[in-house]
């Protein structure tokens, strides 16, 4: 049974400009992306199978809906992230308060380091695929994957529409990855295509409407509409897409797999 947390976009909002998708004079519609959201929820109760934990949302922090960043949750170990931009440095303390009273270890990392949890780390195997440049920093990926025994393979990101790994790197199992080459330098795409023996490459155009940022719960991948070309490749490759309009939280720079962060 996978378990994931989310947060209802109750306060979502563009209030600030910290990647370039975000405008603040183009607000997202609150009562849409509330449907969305909630849309969002039930495929991946209803088609997915997983479980949904919701965490408190608070006013003035209008990027909380987006879980992913967190932190790491494997085990009953948490660590707790630490974002770059103070705007979400607000957001720490409300995910430690959650993980403590959930029975979790939680673990801070040295405050020099700047780690943005799920956005920018995914465990695969005895790895922990880890993006930097724009948000986390390179060396809290070793100390992350210390912590949970893993071997730290650190991507750069190099476009930054592209800013966490989560919006761009996709794991379907540990042999398959969904991912947007551009947004990777040389030696990252090298990595990559050393350990994926089998790579679906997402387009441009649908990339753009994040495809990558989907969740993958088994076989099931819930993403973001309008993705058919992504959507047509996860079935050639064996599993079962589930698309849900989610554009509203685009204008943040977020989507699917960012509004969620899974309890492994
Ligand atoms: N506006 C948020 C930010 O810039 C969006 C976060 C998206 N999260 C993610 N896991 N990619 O921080």
């Amino acid at each position: 049974m996978t378990r994931v947390l989310m947060c209802p976009p109750d306060y979502f909002g563009v209030e600030y400009e910290i990647n370039p998708w975000m405008h603040r004079d183009e607000p997202p519609v609150l009562a849409r992306a509330g449907e969305q959201w909630r849309a969002l929820r039930q495929v991946l109760v209803e088609s997915a199978g997983a479980t949904v934990l919701e965490i408190t949302p608070h006013p003035g922090l209008p990027d909380f809906v987006f879980t992913a960043n967190a932190g790491l949750a494997i085990g009953d170990t948490f660590v707790a992230s630490r974002f770059r931009f103070a705007q979400r440095q607000k957001e720490e303390a409300y995910f430690h308060q959650w993980f403590a009273e959930h029975g979790y270890r939680v673990i801070t990392l040295p405050g020099d380091l700047y780690f943005e949890g799920e956005g920018d780390a995914f465990p695969v195997g005895g790895n922990l695929f880890a993006g930097y440049h724009f948000r986390s920093d390179i060396r809290s990926h070793h100390a992350v994957a210390d912590l949970f025994e893993l071997r730290a393979l650190s991507l750069h990101l190099r476009d930054p529409r592209f800013y966490h790994l989560d919006t761009c790197f996709c794991p379907l199992d540990e042999r398959t990855l969904a991912y947007y080459p551009p947004a990777f330098d040389a030696y990252a795409c090298q990595v990559i295509e050393a350990h994926f023996p089998a790579r679906i490459v997402v387009s441009e155009e649908e990339a753009l409407r994040f495809a990558c940022n989907a969740v993958v719960i088994g076989t099931h991948v819930v993403l973001n509409g309008g993705c058919p070309r992504f959507e047509q490749d996860l079935r050639e490759y064996g599993f079962q897409p589930h698309s849900v309009d989610v554009n509203e939280f685009l204008k943040a720079g977020g989507a699917a797999k960012c509004m969620t962060l899974l309890l492994r």
